[in-house]
Order: structure tokens, then C-alpha cells, then sequence
């Protein structure tokens, strides 16, 4: 192993959803339960930590879900951005800041940071063919053409990406491409646009994360190392879109930010948002650790070009890590928005109140940490009743009813300790040390199976000891058994 390094604060950052939906299980078990149970430990320790959150409210699938609804874009993250933020904080995933990238900082900040890229020469412009609907009068997205992917065949590839095989592409690699807002035909015209030469970032990146960060987990090593050999392009940064922020240069009127070029930067507004006055630190000193946690599909944006933004920038730390997850199925079938098949954290909260505990622990016990896994009520049901009742509730509840019973609901103090005492608390003391090694590695299953652990320990100590047979004892030499017992409902352990 090698040497830890010292960190004197934390920053933990968490993927903007998208606020054209509301959040569902899938979201929750790739990125805020995960994180928000590593930011608590830190807090527990007594770290200086903060856990940044917020609404990604630009982008191509807001404007497709505004104009199917016939209303702004403004009107549907107004909508999703107060669901997804209230029904994050009734699960108790605890940010620092949720905020938006339609916050007037987020504006600020990204365009501060645009302009400094432009300033530094750290773009080149160029000119290419874009799809156009004549009919709708408007530039086409990628995500607004649908057609064949070139790769797999499927018939409903977006021109962005094919959801059947899983490739990125472009709209032009289509095969029989056509407008997802009047099913036409699109011409190509051609139009100016900004771009990231990111090939100039490549040997920079490769050394920072092929050579120095061994560490990550495998599927996100595994991932920028297959992109990083396949050879890094330059990357446009604005579209013509009328949603999103404006690209602050001659010329390009009516053009907006690319939104992978704009949403990142909002873990840094709304930080700024948080701590106007020391935001700084959190993001330029080398002893400042940032994770991010992300879901898979984000691997490159976080790992590739957000950190190729920090560095034409300068003055930014990279990500210490970027522990991301798979995905979460949903019985057998994949999550899908569209298809409406998700279990939705509002209509949870809403169905089991007061059962966030319970969710946490089965999305963390089921977390897809290393590969696709599958969410199932059967499976919800057999751990809250076998695991969470039959062992955790099952030692909370002797504990507390022996405490009360025999001790007046103090913890009293340690009598003589026996050789069995002994050994019990050593293997508390080795559990606590993986579950702390298991969360510093983002490990969240087994620090849960080891949080579980201590509670087994906990009962077969006191299915050992027998304490309420000793507790008996003392009662009766202090004649204080026939005092009536006040904690009957209690039962007995
Ligand atoms: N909205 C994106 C998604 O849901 C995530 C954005 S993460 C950020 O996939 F870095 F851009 F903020
Ligand atoms: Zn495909």
C-alpha cells in the first residue's frame, strides 16, 4: 500500500440530475445514497467536509419534454428541480447546498469561466454541417434525430447516442435520419461552433489517471483507458439551441453552451453559492480532496473533459477520485423514464412514510458497486424483515429494554471486565476499522455488511451472557424486584 495522503477538507460532489423528471431508485443507489453516507462518516470524524448538490437544468432532454408538454423550458425545471430537491431532503441525503444551473452565480460563474478559456486561446473555431428542420425552422439537436445506429441496427438510435448498444455518436452517422419533432427528413446547413481541442489534453490525462490513479475503480479505470486509446477529439462546447447559457463571444448569437460544458462547472457555483467567501479553497488547494460520484454514464465527462476544462483553466485541483456505479434495474428490466418504469422517491415517501431508513438500506445492501443489479419488492420486503428486524432491530431493542429495565435507562459503568468481555469488544474494535477502511474506499456494501456485523456480534454477546439473568440477581439482593416494573410494554429481551 501506499502512503495516504493528507487531505484537510473534503468536497463531494454529486451529478446534477437532469429536472425534466423526478429522481427514482436508480439515481439514488448509483450516486446520493453512496454519497451521502460517505460525506456523514467524514462528518462523524469531525472533517471539514462539503457535500455539494443541485438541478442540472439545461440540455436537449428538457427542451424535448417542454415542447411535448407545450411549455418553457423555465416552467418544467421550476417543476422538477422543487420535487427531486424536497424529496432528496425527506430521504435525508444531507447537501450542503442543492442548487441550479439557472441560478444567476451558476450564470455568472460559467461564463467568467467561458471568457477565461476564450482569453487564453484555449478554443478553436470551427465550421461544420448540422441538421436542420426546415419545416419546425429551428437547428436539430443530436438527441432530436432519430435514426439507425450504424453499429447495432436498432431503428431508434438517437443521434447522439444508441441506447440498445450503448455507443456515442453523432447525428451524421445515422443511418435514414430523420427529425423527432416533425419526422422529416433534416438537411445539413452549415454553422460555426467553438471547440475543446481535448487531443491537446491527452498526455496529461493519461499520466494523471493511467499512472497515478491505479486505484479507481475498475470500471472507471477500464473506461478512460479505453477512450484515452482510442484517441481524444476536439469536442465542441456550444450549440445552437435557445435554451441554456449564452456563449459570451462576437458571433455567436443565439447559440448556447454545450451542456456538458456548463453543468460541472455548477459544483462550482453553487459551492460558490454555499461559501461565497472561502469557496476557493475548496477547489484550489492541493490539500482539498474532490470526489465525485457519478453513475456510469458520466464516467467520461467527469474523468476526461471536466478535468481537461480545470486544467486550460489553471488554478483547479482534479478529482481525487471518481468512485461511479452501475446501473440499477427494476424486476428484471432496465429503468426507464419514458417507459415510466422506476420507482419514483416521491411516490415512495409518499406510500411508506416514514421508511427512508429502510430504502436507504436495501439500495446500499443492493448497490450496483461493481455491476448491473437488480431492484425487487421481494427482495426489499426479505431484508427489512430478516435483516433490519431479525438483527439490528432485534439488538437495538434488547439493548435499550435491558438498559431501562435493570439500569434505570442509564449505560452504567464498566464493571470487571472477563476474558470473553474482552475478545468481544477487540472484534467490535476490528469491525469498526474495516467498515471506516471499507468507506474510505467507497466500499459501501461491505461497510454495510460490517455495520450488520457488529449488530450480529451484539446479539450472540448477549444470547451468551445471558445479562438480564445477572440483572435479575441484582434486583433481588437490592429487594428492588418487587418494585412494579414501569417498562412492561417493553417486553422482555
Ligand atoms: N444531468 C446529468 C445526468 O443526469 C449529470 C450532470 S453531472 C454534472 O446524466 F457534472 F454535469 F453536473
Ligand atoms: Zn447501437
Amino acid at each position: 500500500m501506499e502512503k495516504k495522503k493528507h487531505f484537510s477538507r473534503t468536497l463531494v460532489t454529486t451529478a446534477l440530475p437532469y429536472a425534466n423528471g423526478p429522481v427514482h431508485i436508480g439515481h439514488l443507489a448509483g450516486v446520493y445514497v453512496p454519497a451521502d453516507i460517505y460525506t456523514r462518516y467524514l462528518r462523524l470524524r469531525g472533517e471539514d467536509v462539503l457535500m455539494i448538490g443541485g438541478s442540472d437544468e439545461h440540455g436537449v432532454p428538457i427542451t424535448i419534454k417542454a415542447q411535448r408538454e407545450g411549455v418553457t423550458p423555465q416552467d418544467i425545471v421550476d417543476r422538477y428541480h422543487n420535487i427531486i430537491k424536497d424529496s432528496m431532503a425527506e430521504l435525508g441525503i444531507s447537501f450542503d447546498v442543492y442548487g441550479r444551473t439557472t441560478s444567476e452565480m451558476h450564470r455568472q460563474t460559467a461564463t467568467e469561466f467561458f471568457r477565461t478559456l476564450y482569453d487564453k486561446g484555449e478554443f478553436v473555431e470551427k465550421t461544420s454541417m448540422q441538421y436542420y428542420d426546415e419545416q419546425a425552422d429551428q437547428w436539430l439537436a443530436d438527441r432530436y434525430i432519430i435514426g439507425t445506429c450504424p453499429r447495432c441496427g436498432n431503428e431508434h438510435a438517437y443521434g447522439d447516442q444508441c441506447e440498445s448498444c450503448g455507443s456515442s455518436l453523432n447525428a451524421t452517422d445515422l443511418i435514414n435520419p430523420h427529425s423527432s419533432i416533425t419526422g422529416n427528413v433534416p438537411v445539413l446547413r452549415e454553422t460555426k461552433h467553438w471547440y475543446m481541442p481535448l487531443d491537446k489534453w491527452e498526455p496529461k490525462l493519461r499520466q494523471w489517471i493511467l499512472e497515478e490513479h491505479k486505484e479507481w475503480k475498475p470500471n472507471v479505470y477500464g473506461q478512460c483507458k479505453s477512450w484515452l486509446d482510442g484517441g481524444l477529439q476536439p469536442r465542441a462546447v456550444t450549440r445552437d439551441l435557445n435554451w441554456g447559457i449564452p456563449v459570451p463571444v462576437e458571433g455567436a448569437e443565439g447559440k448556447v453552451r454545450y451542456v456538458w460544458f456548463d453543468a460541472p462547472i455548477g459544483y462550482i457555483s453553487n459551492t460558490r453559492e454555499l461559501r461565497p467567501d472561502d469557496w476557493e479553497k475548496y477547489w484550489k488547494a492541493p490539500d482539498t480532496r474532490i470526489i465525485h460520484f457519478i453513475g456510469k454514464d458520466n464516467i467520461v465527462f467527469h474523468c476526461l473533459i471536466f478535468p481537461a476544462m480545470l486544467l486550460a483553466h489553471g488554478g483547479y485541483q482534479l478529482p481525487e477520485n471518481v468512485p461511479s456505479n452501475e446501473f440499477l434495474n427494476l424486476e428484471g428490466d432496465k429503468i426507464s423514464t419514458s417507459r415510466n418504469w422506476a420507482v419514483w422517491l416521491h411516490e415512495y415517501l409518499r406510500d411508506f412514510p416514514g421508511k427512508q431508513d429502510v430504502l436507504r438500506y436495501v439500495l446500499t445492501a443492493n448497490a450496483p458497486e461493481t455491476k448491473d443489479n437488480d431492484f425487487t419488492w421481494h427482495d426489499f420486503q426479505a431484508r427489512n424483515n430478516g435483516e433490519l428486524v431479525a438483527i439490528l432491530g432485534n439488538f437495538v431493542n434488547r439493548a435499550i429494554v435491558l438498559t431501562h429495565k435493570y439500569f434505570d435507562g442509564h449505560v452504567p459503568a464498566a464493571g470487571d471486565l472477563t476474558d470473553y468481555d474482552r475478545a468481544t469488544l477487540a472484534e467490535f474494535q476490528n469491525v469498526r476499522d474495516t467498515l471506516s477502511e471499507n468507506i474510505e474506499t467507497f466500499h459501501f456494501r461491505d461497510a454495510l455488511k460490517d455495520a450488520m456485523n457488529l449488530a450480529r456480534i451484539g446479539n450472540k454477546y448477549l444470547a451468551d451472557t445471558e445479562p438480564w439473568k445477572l440483572g435479575q440477581r441484582r434486583l433481588e439482593q437490592t429487594g428492588q424486584h418487587r418494585r412494579p416494573c414501569r417498562r412492561q410494554r417493553g417486553g422482555t429481551a
